[in-house]
């Protein structure tokens, strides 16, 4: 486990992964208000500028390394300003976590999403030794699916209907990694082997 405070290093060849600050929420805000973008997620569109700053101000006051949820801001390096987060949720033993995505619409389809998650799955995994890793998405949510596998997640599981979401049922597709997968996966995986993540 590295010796700081799990903030250090979190970078890619593109992008910077930290914590939020007051300053995110107006992007928070905006992206979480898209109706796509919250298509297959928890909360309801629009999320008010108020809402967010609350957001943002618990997300910043978070410990990346406790029990629970940690939600990590994303930007890129030559350009300042939130374009995603990635939300980990270690066990209370802390040998697994499960994750969450969500990028804004605009900083969609260049695969700054993949990148940004393939840099915490090596943190999670090699750096700070976690077992194993999970992530569940709505069965139609493909792009999320699509990511997952890209990354080098294997598809485990397809829940019929595992899922209350929105006023109906839907299918829930389970994914996981184990560390013993990791290396082999991950050389596979185009983001595979480059150190810092890509
Ligand atoms: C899920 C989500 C994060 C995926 O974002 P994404 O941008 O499609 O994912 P990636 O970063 O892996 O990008 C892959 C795409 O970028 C393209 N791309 C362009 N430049 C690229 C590059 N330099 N490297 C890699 N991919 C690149 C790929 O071809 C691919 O396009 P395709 O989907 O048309 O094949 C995004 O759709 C999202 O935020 N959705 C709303 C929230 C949500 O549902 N979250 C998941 C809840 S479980």
């Amino acid at each position: 486990m590295k010796g700081d405070d799990g903030m250090d290093g979190m970078e890619t060849a593109r992008l910077v992964l930290r914590r939020f600050t007051p300053a995110d929420a107006p992007a928070l805000a905006a992206y979480r208000s898209d109706p796509e973008v919250s298509r297959y997620q928890g909360w309801e569109p629009p999320v008010p500028l108020a809402e967010a700053e609350e957001l943002a101000a618990t997300f910043s006051a978070g410990d990346p390394r406790a029990p629970g949820w940690f939600q990590y801001a994303v930007e890129r390096r030559d350009v300042p300003g939130l374009i995603g987060d990635i939300g980990v949720c270690r066990s209370e033993d802390g040998r697994q976590a499960q994750l969450g995505f969500t990028f804004a619409p605009e900083f969609q389809g260049q695969g700054y999403a993949g990148e940004a998650v393939a840099r915490i799955v090596r943190f999670l995994l090699v750096e700070e030794r976690l077992h194993r890793l999970s992530a569940g998405c709505d069965a139609r949510n493909v792009r999320s699916a699509k990511l997952l596998e890209r990354v080098g997640f294997r598809r485990e599981g397809h829940l019929v209907q595992g899922l209350w979401m929105k006023g109906e049922w839907t299918d829930d597709v389970v994914f996981g990694l184990l560390d013993s997968e990791y290396s082999e996966r991950s050389e596979r995986s185009e983001y595979g082997g480059t150190p810092g993540g890509r």
